[in-house]
């Protein structure tokens, strides 16, 4: 099979960075970042008007060495150059979004096809558990909207904590990043959690046995709720709070709201004032992991927009403000009503009556409520869809 012309140009540009890089300097500094945002800027010109056939098409007569090719970061990850301090992967995304996380590498990193939202958070720690688990709380940074031409830094650290929500379905990104790090860091962590209550927790390279309990878990779902019950009762007398935990965290978006809140009461009893910050915690993944399943419904880039950011704003207010700056739009009320109105009336997603319907253009427009309104208004907060609205 003969080489695919794109496999080259990733050639080139892994040429480039290595005689940019040279063979001094930390991969853990600025620098590295600094050189690889350079590398990308230079070779956009190069990496324009691929589609996802192209890129799939070329993937196939790679001969690079793959960094890992289970991950489920990109579906699939591929990686077009590996060399000695660092690779070239690009990352096919169509439903998949990732957590909010930071990261064990430095890099930076491009939009090939398609576009996204990216937003970056901030993490106060309240308590260390231990190195790996932290309880704290999690801010919102500011968020923008990443088309190709973009070029983005990633810093080693827990200075940067970002996620991902793909926009257009399939997007694709392309990275440069190191392969490891020449000084020990803490591994990457996930954040789980708001502004109240928050988790960081490193998720990644995880013991084989606990890789089993995890998966036990799993498999126990098959069978009965009480199955699952008495399995993790068992693991409660035996771990510990940060074991516990990240089981619950890799396992509680598969239970059903009462499987859910039986984990995390049994969690409390045990631990009732760390328990608590991963109650919330949990709960509020939950209720992502339902936003991030209507968007598999939805494949309008607009509509998937508007449900990255029901995800995380936390007042109405904050919400409009998103909406004027990332949708563009002068009346960001009306652009989310229209919206609304939409999935109700091909029956996706929302359901509402006409007297709701006025009661939600009521919410969005700031209007108080009027006597009539306060039962459907009290619905519709309830929804967990516009849960956002009932924060002023
Ligand atoms: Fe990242």
């Amino acid at each position: 099979m003969t080489t695919h012309p794109l496999v080259d140009r990733f050639q080139v540009l892994g040429q480039a960075m290595a005689d940019a890089l040279g063979t001094t300097g930390s991969d853990a500094s600025p620098r590295f970042s600094r050189i690889a945002a350079e590398q990308l800027e230079c070779f956009l010109p190069k990496l324009r008007g691929f589609s996802l056939e192209d890129i799939l098409s070329a993937a196939l007569t790679t001969k690079a060495e793959q960094l890992d090719v289970e991950s489920h970061f990109g579906d699939p990850p591929i990686t077009w150059f590996m060399g000695e301090r660092f690779c070239i992967e690009s990352y096919v995304w169509n439903d998949n979004s990732t957590n909010v996380h930071d990261h064990a590498f430095a890099g930076a990193w491009t939009t090939l096809v398609g576009q996204s939202l990216h937003r970056q958070y901030r993490f106060e720690a309240d308590e260390k558990i231990t190195p790996d688990f932290e309880l704290g709380r999690l801010f919102l940074q500011n968020g923008e909207r990443l088309v190709p031409g973009m070029v983005r830094q990633i810093t080693p650290s827990d200075q940067f904590i970002h996620d991902l929500y793909h926009l257009d379905r399939p997007s694709i990104t392309l990275i440069i990043r190191t392969c490891r790090l020449d000084h020990p860091l803490r591994g990457q962590r996930h954040y789980i959690g708001h502004e109240q209550h928050a988790l960081a927790l490193k998720t990644f390279d995880r013991p084989p046995m606990e890789i089993l309990q995890r998966r036990l878990l799993k498999a126990s779902l098959q069978d009965s709720e009480a199955t699952f019950l008495h399995l993790f009762q068992a693991l409660l007398e035996q771990e510990d709070f940060e074991v516990i935990t990240r089981l619950a965290a890799k396992t509680g978006f598969l239970l059903s709201h009462k499987q859910l809140g039986d984990c995390l009461r049994l969690l409390e009893n045990r631990w009732p004032l760390q328990g608590h910050y991963v109650s919330e915690a949990l709960l509020h993944q939950r209720q992502l992991a339902t936003m991030i399943n209507l968007r598999h419904r939805r494949t309008d880039t607009q509509d998937r927009l508007l449900l990255g950011l029901l995800r995380c704003p936390s007042t109405r207010e904050d919400l409009l403000e998103q909406v004027r700056t990332l949708a563009e739009t002068e009346d960001p009320a009306a652009w989310i009503f229209q919206r609304f109105e939409q999935w109700a009336e091909e029956g996706e997603l929302l359901q509402l009556t006409p007297t709701q319907r006025e009661a939600l253009r009521g919410i969005l427009e700031g209007q108080p409520a009027r006597n009539d309104e306060i039962l459907d208004r009290f619905t519709l907060q309830n929804e967990p869809l516009l849960q956002v609205l009932g924060t002023p």
